[in-house]
């Protein structure tokens, strides 16, 4: 058994994973690793390389050189490629579907699981993303699946987006989610699915707070039992 504990949370883009895994990192005093990010930085490597995201050969032989890293600054995650900060940069929408065509990639998804994994071992971590559970921490004491519906998610990333300034239309988002979630549902490695031993937490009507509090409430539950 690890020596840190270590809460795994996958579900579809939009379900409130980032929100929700931060607020229980908090509570928690773990860190927070959002791998979407990861993935979002070779997204970004590949667009600004040129590199046809279609092309998975080419994807898988510049991978090796989207160097992305990982920093805590003030207990925020920072994310690095190259050793230049693209916080902001992955989060652009084009570079939405670019983060889904490299994580489809199996080159790319090695690269980003050893990584992810050697976190969780010098750390309690609270991880998102869509393999957690079922690929990279096989063994967590507390896997959820985060989901909504796609109405709400694309509605929670339209209001996200017009916070940022950037107006996409409702429609298109709402498109584009249902898009990525087939994917990332669909696609030969490591799909995004429900972990067997994962807690299903439906959003669509709950507050942030109240999805917190019921994953913290599961985790103490896990650690009481682990020390016992
Ligand atoms: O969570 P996000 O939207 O930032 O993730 C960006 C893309 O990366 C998403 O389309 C799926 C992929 N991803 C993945 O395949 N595995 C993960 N652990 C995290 C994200």
């Amino acid at each position: 058994m690890s020596k840190h504990f270590a809460v795994a949370i996958d579900g579809p883009a939009g379900a409130g994973k980032s929100t929700v895994a931060k607020g229980v990192a908090q509570a928690l005093n773990a860190i927070y690793l959002d791998t979407g990010a990861m993935y979002r930085a070779v997204g970004l490597y590949m667009l600004r390389q040129g590199v046809p995201l279609d092309d998975a050969a080419l994807v898988a032989a510049h991978a090796p050189q989207a160097l992305v890293d990982v920093r805590y600054v003030d207990g925020a995650q920072r994310v690095y490629l190259c050793g230049e900060d693209v916080s902001q940069a992955i989060r652009e929408n084009a570079v939405s579907a670019a983060a889904s065509a490299v994580s489809a990639v199996v080159a790319v998804r090695e690269l980003m699981v050893a990584r992810q994994r050697e976190i969780a071992a010098g750390a309690d971590v609270v991880m998102d993303g869509r393999d957690i559970g079922t690929k990279v921490l096989p063994d967590a004491p507390v896997k959820v699946f985060l989901t909504a519906a796609a109405e709400v998610r694309a509605r929670r990333r339209f209001l996200e987006l017009q916070r940022k300034g950037q107006e996409v239309p409702y429609e298109q988002l709402l498109s584009e989610i249902k898009e990525r979630d087939h994917n990332d549902a669909t696609r030969a490695a490591s799909p995004m699915v429900q972990a067997a031993d994962a807690v299903l937490l439906d959003s669509s009507d709950m507050t942030v707070d109240e999805v917190v509090s019921a994953i913290v409430g599961l985790a103490k539950q896990r650690m009481e039992e682990r020390r016992a």
